[in-house]
């Protein structure tokens, strides 16, 4: 299908807030293991209409969540273009892995297939590395670590993005990856005090290798951290993982 062709966002009667903003309408999604999620941002960055999300489909192929993308933003209205957190390694729109959606993610041209589908361009970046373009300072040496149904994990050296740094799949602990100790199945397996000293386990490892100077604690499960934080450790509102699709538009070429 050709992007003439595309089908069109339904029209939809604009909110003050969205009239008064004239310029680039940003349609930011965040693919997560649980949920779709989206808002479109206004020409600021700022979020120009709420949150929608649906659940992530089970299997979660890629033709599966392009379905379920189609309908979650056909009830957000008119756009421009389209920045994507994505769960896994992500290289110029192609995804290569996808660790907790679906292996036929692999090798899959994301970025093409939701532009042809969107009629807009479309930029996909590792959702770790979108979540914290929502939060970093843009100086030295800042990491963000996502606590959901997997472990993100992205750092930036004065704002420039190292892009994807899987620090999830790597050996951690009793044999153990990080993301088997911290993700949400070892959640469920050893219950929230445990978790927490496990998340704690992994700070402490952490920190003194990268030694970043702002370590951002983001992703659906940061919320249920318990223990006392290093002055540096930030929990960032999960809303980051789409307010920083901004940045994907910042510069030219992606960010990455
Ligand atoms: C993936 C990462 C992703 C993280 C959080 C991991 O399983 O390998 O790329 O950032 O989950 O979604």
């Amino acid at each position: 299908m050709s992007p003439a062709a595309a089908p069109k966002p339904s029209p939809r009667k604009k909110t003050p807030r969205e009239a008064a903003a004239p310029g680039p309408r940003t349609l930011a999604i965040d693919i997560g293991g649980t949920g779709l999620k989206a808002l479109i941002l206004g020409p600021d960055g700022k979020a120009l209409t709420e949150r929608k999300r649906v659940p992530t489909p089970k299997p979660a192929t890629h033709q599966a969540v392009m379905r379920e993308l189609k309908k979650l933003i056909k009830a957000l209205g008119d756009f421009d273009r389209v920045s994507v957190g994505f769960p896994g390694v992500v290289d110029e729109g192609v995804t290569k892995t996808a660790h907790n959606l679906h292996e036929s993610w692999e090798g899959f041209h994301f970025a093409d297939a939701l532009s042809k589908a969107t009629g807009r361009p479309v930029r996909v970046l590792n959702d770790a590395g979108v979540q914290g373009f929502g939060v970093i300072e843009g100086r030295g040496v800042e990491m963000v670590l996502t606590l959901g149904t997997g472990m993100g994990c992205a750092l930036y050296v004065d704002g420039k993005y190292v892009p994807n740094l899987e620090l999830a799949h790597h050996p951690f602990r009793n044999g153990k990856t990080y993301e088997e100790y911290v993700g949400e199945a070892a959640l469920q397996r050893v219950g929230k005090k445990k978790w927490n000293k496990h998340v704690q386990r992994v700070l402490e490892q952490v920190q003194p290798i990268w030694n970043p100077h702002k370590l951002y604690l983001g992703g659906g499960n940061a919320r249920l951290i318990d223990f006392p934080l290093p002055k540096n450790v930030i929990i960032t509102e999960n809303i980051a993982g789409l307010l920083g699709g901004f940045a994907l538009w910042k510069e030219e070429p992606l960010p990455q």
